[in-house]
């Protein structure tokens, strides 16, 4: 069974691998960032409450985040596997996760951490546009639609993300290396990290999937 995290800083491209490899080995995708953005989208409290932190590249408080995962993870649909991007993301949250995969029987068995430098990530997450209605992203240079301004999937309007921009992006690189990067050495000691570093997207691919496939 895969049950998988992945990680890797803001534009590290967690969301372009998460779609490619759900899809080949059937499991959710569950991402927090795609949750918050939905619950924005919908207005709900939640939605409310998440726009107030990510807007400006903040993360959301832990009690709120770590719910929101325990409910998503309990779910008849990770019983045989499940790939969480973006989560955890500090201490407290992986000691929270821990606890609750041992509880429900379905405990992390591969952490795979997407390295890239920090040159790379700017041009990226400024780059990027991604899908209204689906939520795929493209990149104005590196992976252009078919059509201007239009998914490939679905049709759908694309647009860029309120904290992609170069403000909000630089408090997201240091939340990453303040809060999630000690994350990196608690999921080494218990041997289940592996890192990739800066590959293009069809390199990385094929090496995540014999990787996962070896399992
Ligand atoms: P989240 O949505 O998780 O954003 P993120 O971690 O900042 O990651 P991104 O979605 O920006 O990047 P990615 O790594 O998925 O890259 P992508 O594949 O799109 O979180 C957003 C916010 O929600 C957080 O800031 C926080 O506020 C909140 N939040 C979420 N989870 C939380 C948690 N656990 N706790 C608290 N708060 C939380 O690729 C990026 C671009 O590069 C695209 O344009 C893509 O086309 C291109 N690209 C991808 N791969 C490559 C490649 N190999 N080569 C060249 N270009 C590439």
């Amino acid at each position: 069974m895969l049950n998988i995290i992945l990680m890797g800083p803001p534009g590290a491209g967690k969301g372009t691998q998460a779609k490619i490899l759900i899809a080949k080995f059937n499991i959710p995708h569950i991402s927090t960032g795609d949750m918050f953005r939905e619950a924005i989208k919908e207005g709900t409290p939640l939605g409310k409450l998440a726009a107030s932190y990510i807007n400006d590249g903040h993360l959301v408080p832990d009690d709120v985040t770590i719910g929101l995962v325990k409910e998503r993870l309990s779910k008849d649909d990770c019983a045989n596997g499940y790939l969480l991007d973006g989560f955890p993301r500090t201490i407290p949250q992986a000691e929270a996760l821990e606890v609750l995969t041992k509880e429900i029987g379905r405990e992390v068995n591969y952490v795979i951490n997407i390295d890239t430098p920090k040159e790379e990530l700017v041009s990226r997450i400024c780059g990027r546009r991604v899908c209204k209605k689906c939520g795929a992203p493209y990149h104005i240079v590196n992976v252009k639609p078919k059509v201007d301004g239009v998914c490939d999937i679905c049709g759908g309007e694309l647009v860029q993300r309120p904290d992609d921009n170069e403000e909000a992006l630089n408090i997201r690189l240091e939340a990453y290396t303040k809060q999630t990067k000690p994350l990196l050495d608690f999921y080494a000691k218990k041997g289940l990290l592996k890192t990739f570093s800066g590959k293009s997207r069809e390199e990385l691919t094929p090496q995540l999937l014999e990787l996962l496939e070896g399992k």
